[in-house]
């Protein structure tokens, strides 16, 4: 096991109707005027949007709106809402959406206090001074960034996107409420299930020999998240599963499924490229590229694929050859997706075929320009990451 720090100090609020306990808890932490930050429809047509603000004004606290924040969102975008949030003077922001509203409000947190060139933060080349206190109303289980130090955004003119990591960006509180997600369409409600994998999986596949509890933690997040995400694409009502799916989404993303581990993250950066340059969902691209980096890394440590399609799939083990039990692990995983209806390769993602000029660019990128690799499971370098996207193609 690897030395670790683990501090996940966000307070999180669980269960039905709590998003009508925003308003107190901005006020618990100091807050006098709020910003709201939220989406495009979602939260509007459901109300929730004016409940916030009910329970924001019984608190008795001032409050300003920016609305529109898209999936993906821009960097420009961010700025503009940072100029606003100066302007208004607001010294708490509250995310109400998924985890693009989520990260837009991080950034607008950090960009309230740090007057430097921000997206040198996103490119980590330093870290933010500061941020304003900063809390959410989850709708989305998915991206975990309610409890993760991370925030992800696109700068506009090379369509580059890139997260930094940062204890600036941990939530003080985030409101979780399945209910909230019953409006969830089936194809966001399935991209939420791949990505809460998928921060479990770029944790759990890293070279690491012995972090049993660790394993135990990401296995029974897993089997949760395949268990419960059967039943919500049947049922969007069954709270039970909606609420093991909205758990399971915070806590894929706080670190306590890969503590001691040295983490890969390599397929989310795969995908990071995929969605800045195409603007596709999250969840989608994950979906997209994962079976092809697997089969790709696979043979670095079978061992450790077999486990998991034996821990999570219930696969059996094939004594005579693991490496069997490794590739079946990795096909139960693209039929588990497939099932909730995912691409399972970029042409089914995109409607179209990847030209081999656009995986140089993405390559080129992933690598920022060959300075750096990816991955730790198996270490990538630019021309690993053109196979890997032509594998997916
Ligand atoms: O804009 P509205 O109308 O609200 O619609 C949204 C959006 O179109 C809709 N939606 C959200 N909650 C809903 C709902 N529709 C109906 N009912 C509800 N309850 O869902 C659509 C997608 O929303 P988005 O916030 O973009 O999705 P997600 O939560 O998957 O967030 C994706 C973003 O998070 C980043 C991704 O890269 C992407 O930019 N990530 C952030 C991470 C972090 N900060 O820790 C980690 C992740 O790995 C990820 O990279
Ligand atoms: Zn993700």
């Amino acid at each position: 096991m690897q030395n670790f720090i683990f501090h996940s100090p966000t307070k999180i609020i669980f269960g039905k109707d709590t998003e009508n306990l925003a308003g107190a808890e901005v006020k618990n932490w100091g807050g006098t005027k709020v910003l709201i930050v939220y989406g495009g429809v979602s939260a509007i047509k459901s109300g929730l949007i004016n409940r916030v603000i009910e329970s924001v004004k019984e608190a008795g606290l001032e409050y300003a709106l920016w609305s529109g924040v898209k999936p993906n969102p821009l960097f420009s975008d961010v700025k503009k809402a940072i100029a606003f949030a100066k302007e208004e003077k607001v010294d708490f922001v509250l995310a109400v959406g998924g985890g693009s509203v989520m990260d837009t409000a991080k950034a607008i947190s950090v960009g309230v206090v740090d007057d430097g060139d921000l997206w040198e933060i996103f490119m980590r080349k330093r870290q933010p001074v500061g941020s304003l206190h900063v809390g959410a109303v989850v709708t989305l289980p998915a991206s975990g960034s309610e409890m993760s130090s991370s925030c992800v955004v696109t700068r506009d003119e090379d369509l580059v996107k890139r997260g930094f990591f940062s204890e600036e960006n941990r939530m003080q509180f985030a409101i979780t409420n399945p209910e909230l997600t019953y409006t969830l369409p089936p194809y966001h409600t399935a991209c939420g299930i791949v990505d809460i994998m998928m921060h479990t999986l770029d944790r759990y596949f890293s070279p690491d020999e012995y972090s049993d509890l660790s394993d135990g933690f990401a296995e029974a997040l897993l089997r949760t998240t395949v268990k419960n995400g059967y039943i919500v694409m049947d049922d969007p009502e069954n709270y039970d599963a909606r609420a093991e799916l909205m758990w399971a989404g915070t806590l894929s993303h706080n670190d306590i499924t890969g503590v001691g581990r040295n983490w890969d993250f390599g397929p989310h950066q795969f995908e990071h490229e995929l969605s800045g340059l195409y603007d596709v969902a999250h969840g989608a691209g994950l979906a997209a590229i994962w079976g092809a980096w697997a089969r790709y890394v696979c043979e670095a440590d079978p061992l450790r694929f077999a486990r998991y399609g034996v821990n999570v799939f219930g696969l059996e083990f094939d004594y005579s050859n693991p490496l069997n039990t490794a590739y079946a692990a990795i096909d139960a995983t693209e039929d588990f997706f497939k099932a909730i209806d995912m691409p399972i390769t970029m042409s089914e993602l995109l409607g179209f075929e990847v030209s081999d000029e656009d995986i140089e660019i993405m390559a080129e990128k992933c690598t920022n320009q060959q300075t750096r690799t990816i991955g730790t499971f198996m270490v990538l370098d630019k021309q690993d990451i053109i196979e890997v996207y032509r594998m997916a193609r």
